[in-house]
Order: C-alpha cells, then structure tokens, then sequence
C-alpha cells in the first residue's frame, strides 16, 4: 500500500519515525511529508532513511510531476501524526499553502489523525469544533491519550503511541490489502451489544468510587465487530479520553453513556432486547454507596478523624441477562483476575463463568501494572463446558477479533 504520512510541527514527530519504521517493515511504501515546523524537531534525512523514500515540503519541488497533487492522488492511505492543532484548523479550513495541505486536498484515500497537544488547546472551542468539521468529513480522529506532556502538565493531549496508530491503521487497511476471508463480513445482520468502561458509583456531588478501566478493550471489542457487519450498541461507562472517537464516527455504532452500575445495568438490558449477542466487558462496581450525600462530605461529616461508608451490593447484570436470555442470544462475559498461575487462571474463568451463567467467558490476568490503561492484553476464553476455545495475545483489537471469532463459532455451534 502506499502511505502518505504527514508530520505536523510538534514534540511527539519523534514517536512518527517508529510508525513509518513499522510501516515500511510492513512492506509498504511510505511517503512522509513534514510541515517546515516539523523538521525543527526532527530532519529530513531521518524522515528519507527511515522511510527510504525522499522527502519534500514544498510544492515547487519535483514540478514536472506534479508533486504537490501526484502523492495525494496516489495514496492509498493518508495519516498525519502528529497533528496539531493548528494543522487540524487548517485541515477544517481547507487551507493548502505548503505540500502536506496540497495533498490533503487532492486525496480521495481515507485519512487519518493522530491529534498532540496541550490540554488547553485540545479543550478549546475552536478544536474542538475543528475536529467535529473532520470527523463529519470521515476523517478518523485516533487519540489523543491523556497523560505526560511536554511541561510539567498532564491530561489529554498526548499522541498515541505509534504500536497503537499502526494497529488503527492496519485496521483501515485491512479490506484492501486481504483478499475477503470468512471473516470479512461474518457478523453482517447481527446486532451486538458491548458494555464498555468503569462505572462510577456517587459518594457525594464530587466524589466517587470507581475502577482503572479505561474502556480499551471494550471499545475495540465494539470496532471490531462494527467493521465485520454488526449493528453495534456501546454502552460506556467512564472511559479514558479519546477512546469513544472513533467509535462516534463509526456507522454501525451507537454510543450510551452510562454512569453508575445501576444505569448501565438498565442501558444493557433495554439494548439486549432485540440483540443476538451481548458482552460485557465493563468493569462493573460490585458495590454502591447506600446513602450518597446531597451536599460535599467535609472533615465534619466524620468527627474523630475515620470516615465509615455503607455500601450495598448492585444487581449483577451479567448473571441477570444469562438467566433471562432469550433463545438464540449469546452472552459473554469478561473478568480481570489477579493470578499467579495460568492454570489459576482457567480455572477461576471456568467457575466465574458457571457462576454467571454466561455462554462464553473471556478472562485476564491483572496486577498493579498489567492489563490496565495499555494497548495490549492477553485473554483466554471459556466456554459452558469448562473448556478453553480461545487464547489470544497481543493489542486489544486482536484480543478483540479472537473474541469474536469465539462468539462465531459457538454461535455456529462448533
Ligand atoms: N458484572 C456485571 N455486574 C456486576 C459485576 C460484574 O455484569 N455487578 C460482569 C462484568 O461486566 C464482567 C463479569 O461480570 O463481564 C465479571 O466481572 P467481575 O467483576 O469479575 O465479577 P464479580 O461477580 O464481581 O466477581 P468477583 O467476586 O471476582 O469480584
């Protein structure tokens, strides 16, 4: 495939060399065009040897061929990462007064941003209005992440790391580089249901308990089976910024907000009414407040320096929609266990799953640092007679096709 990747005047132009460095190991003929910014940060004879194509920003060069128009039309794929903001505005506006905006103008192939900046400026007014103009315009909005930025400052605004753009990327590319496998359209006609997120449950206006879900893998459970023809309901509870995006912009997708366990439990069963799969991959809170306050907690509220919390234990949704499915339903559920062992594991995963009552359950190990707030996770799948179906590894959309494919087989009665 021949990629254009454009690099727009910001920090994170160090994470775009280890993109086109995947992309080019990938076989594909990559093309990247820095802005005149962009190349304060990094230079074109890193972008030229990475790439092992040669690199221009100006629209006079290599005239005869009508460069400034030539690389768009011949795209298959553009991707501009990192793009500021300033970049997205003039990308909203049409604007084309160096190569990169030339370019933009003259592709018809599917383009993609990967958005870096500070948190102020991704939360303003006129970004965020710029992004909505894209994305209306079907350009896909991958990130950003929230987390370290260049200062002292944290939040949203980090580009997304560059293992994570390619596996987006591969996602678009895949119809057209792979010849339509069995599984290129299998869920056309089906309607799933996919919880993703933490919920929330109130202590008071301010405060809440909630959980480290960041809604990944969920969310790429929902793309996954929208781009393999479901009609897929996602019903988010809290999730990390910049996770929904592409799901809003997804046509087979509709996004519910959900807060509370209680919420959600009532957004997932209305949904399931007329669904032939649901997953719930949320991370449900087993418990709520039994009294949030109305008013802020203070220091006052709890005299003699403790603060004791009733809690009451929330419905269990899973084991409610596998008791009340109807014929035909499949229903899967997902847990996050810290174990020591991969045989503690599957067995954990097969009793959870008994317990609940679910069809199939796809299970992870979890810790202080794995399974949460990464790219990638590791599952294995159970299913109603104890037995492992699926082990898969690798980014959550791969976890993802090989739940999926699981969902597909027991529901094809394999
Ligand atoms: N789940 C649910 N409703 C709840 C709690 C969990 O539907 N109130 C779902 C989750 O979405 C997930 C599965 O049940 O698909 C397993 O979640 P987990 O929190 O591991 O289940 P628990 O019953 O809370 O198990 P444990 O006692 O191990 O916490």
């Amino acid at each position: 495939m021949r990629i254009v990747v454009g690099v727009t005047g910001g920090i994170a132009a160090y994470k775009t060399v280890q993109l086109v460095r995947l992309l080019v190991t990938d076989g594909h003929d990559v093309h990247v065009i820095p802005t005149e910014n962009a190349l304060r940060f990094v230079g074109a004879p890193t972008w030229e040897a990475i790439s092992r194509n040669p690199v221009t920003t100006s629209v006079h060069d290599d005239v005869p061929r009508v460069r400034h128009v030539a690389l768009g039309q011949a795209a298959d794929l553009v991707v501009i990462a990192p793009a500021t903001a300033h970049t997205l505005a003039k990308m909203a506006a049409g604007l084309a007064d160096d190569l990169l905006g030339t370019t933009l103008l003259a592709t018809t192939a599917p383009v993609v941003v990967a958005p870096a900046m500070h948190t102020e400026m991704w939360r303003h007014p006129a970004t965020r209005a710029n992004i909505e103009t894209l994305r209306k315009r079907g350009v896909r909005v991958v990130g950003p992440d929230s987390g370290r930025l260049t200062g002292d400052d944290s939040g949203p605004g980090r580009m997304v790391e560059p293992e994570r753009l390619k596996d987006e990327l591969d996602g678009l590319l895949r119809p057209a580089a792979v010849a339509p496998g069995p599984a290129g359209n299998d869920l056309e006609g089906m309607r799933v249901v996919v919880s993703a997120g933490g919920t929330r449950e109130p202590i008071d206006p301010v405060r809440y308990i909630g959980n480290r879900s960041s809604g990944r893998q969920g969310v790429a459970l929902a793309l996954a089976a929208a781009d393999r023809g479901a009609e897929v309901t996602l019903l988010a509870a809290h999730v990390e910024e910049g996770v929904l995006t592409e799901a809003h912009a997804h046509p087979r997708i509709q996004v519910q907000p959900a807060g509370t366990a209680t919420e959600l439990g009532e957004g997932v069963r209305t949904a399931a009414g007329d669904a032939d799969v649901v997953v719930m991959a949320a991370a449900v809170a087993d418990y709520r407040v039994a009294e949030v306050s109305e008013t802020k907690l203070t220091k006052d509220s709890a005299p003699g320096g403790g603060l004791e919390l009733r809690l009451v234990e929330n419905e269990d949704i899973l084991a409610g929609l596998a008791r009340d499915r109807r014929a035909g339903q499949t229903i899967v559920g997902f847990a996050a266990e810290t174990v020591a062992s991969d045989e503690e594991l599957v067995e954990r995963a097969r009793r959870k799953r008994e317990r609940k009552g679910a069809d199939l359950l796809a299970a992870n190990a979890v810790g202080w640092s794995a399974g949460f707030e990464t790219p990638d996770n590791a599952v294995v799948v159970v299913d109603a007679r104890g037995e492992v179906v699926a082990r898969a590894g690798g980014t959550k959309r791969e976890v993802a096709e090989a739940v999926l494919d699981a969902i597909a087989a027991v529901r094809a009665g394999a």
